[in-house]
């Protein structure tokens, strides 16, 4: 008999519940009246009297163990069950802290979004290129600064293989692949060979729009830069060309837009000039048409190249370039505003 006690007081020992109902089964399997403890109270009955002494004691024993233990399995069982009433299903749950969208992604949309309005579509080109479509196809002379190591990422020298520095290699790759008439914006990333400070980057963001037609003139370009410069600046924005130089376009411009924190009346941004510069521009120079095989006697085209960073800054006032690739969510987070 003893035997039987040691063994049922290591079968409640071991005993688990996940719920109630497996609480009542163990309660009716050990205490019940057809449990095994009553059992063994009955058959205590027949037991020697010499033994009586140990065996009723030990019975007792179990008998509050069974009943101690069958209480704790029921109250862990309840806890676990209040466990799911302490969710509230109802609840509005708390907003989703979701992120923003990065301030040099909002000006590409917002720029993309103005020559598209225009007829131009988007063309996309490699950030890896070779030298014919990054210098020579635009007209570079062989000695131009721009193909030293100094300025220009090259990951293979004869034959070259370079990180484009610029967009303008997206014209050629168009050029060559399309027939005019030709009207296409090209986003994209570009790199060189600089020291990261505030104002210049290894890395940063252009856009360039391209048209080529027949009869297109100079005046073509002049209209498209005005529209978008109040497209993007505001209405009351007006911009000036000044002369400049660029290999691939004759004539060539840069221009500039009424300081859009002054309107032009001269404050510390602009430098008291009343103008903030902002893309190069031209009509494109018949030699980078030919060496594309477009016939320049019949077809003539403008270009034009901007910064993304530089446009961002003039629109968001953002004082140092490095904030743009750091992912400081303090710094992302201020655009939430500007969706
Ligand atoms: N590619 C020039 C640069 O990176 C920008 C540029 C200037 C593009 C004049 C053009 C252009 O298409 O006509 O500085």
């Amino acid at each position: 008999m003893l035997e039987k006690i040691k063994n049922i007081h290591a079968e409640l020992e071991a005993a688990v519940a996940e719920d109630a109902a497996a609480v009542e089964a163990l309660r009716i399997k050990y205490l019940s009246k057809k449990g095994a403890i009553p059992a063994l109270m009955n058959d205590f009955r027949n037991v020697d009297p010499s033994q009586k002494r140990e065996l009723g004691q030990a019975l007792n024993e179990l008998k509050t163990y069974a009943a101690e233990r069958i209480n704790a399995l029921r109250e862990a069982a309840e806890r676990g069950a209040d466990k799911g009433s302490e969710i509230d299903l109802t609840r509005t749950p708390a907003p989703l802290n979701i992120g923003t969208r990065h301030p040099l992604s909002l000006v590409r949309e917002q720029i993309i979004d103005i020559f598209r309005r225009l007829g131009f579509t988007i063309a996309e080109g490699p950030e890896i290129e070779d030298d014919w479509h990054v210098f020579e196809s635009l007209n570079f002379a062989p000695d131009h600064p721009a193909r030293d190591m100094q300025d220009t990422f090259f990951i293979n020298r004869n034959p070259d293989v370079l990180l484009r520095t610029h967009t303008s290699s997206v014209q050629t790759r168009v050029m060559t692949s399309q027939k005019p008439p030709i009207r296409i914006i090209c986003p994209g990333r570009v790199y060189r060979n600089e020291a990261i400070s505030a104002r210049a980057h290894c890395f940063f963001h252009q856009v360039e729009a391209l048209y080529v037609d027949k009869n297109v003139t100079y005046s073509d370009l002049r209209q498209t830069l005005l529209y978008f410069a109040r497209e993007m600046f505001g209405p009351e924005t007006r911009i000036r060309l000044r002369p400049s130089y660029f290999p691939f376009t004759e004539p060539s411009a840069e221009m500039d837009i009424s300081c859009n924190l002054c309107g032009g009346n001269g404050c510390s941004f602009c430098k008291g000039t009343g103008w903030v510069e902002i893309l190069g521009c031209g009509m494109v120079d018949p030699a980078v048409l030919e060496s594309c095989g477009i016939d320049s006697k019949e077809y003539t085209g403008f270009a034009l190249g901007m910064g993304i960073e530089r446009i961002t800054n003039l629109k968001y006032q953002v004082k140092d370039l490095r904030l743009f690739s750091e992912n400081d969510k303090r710094f992302l987070d201020e655009f939430v505003a500007a969706h």
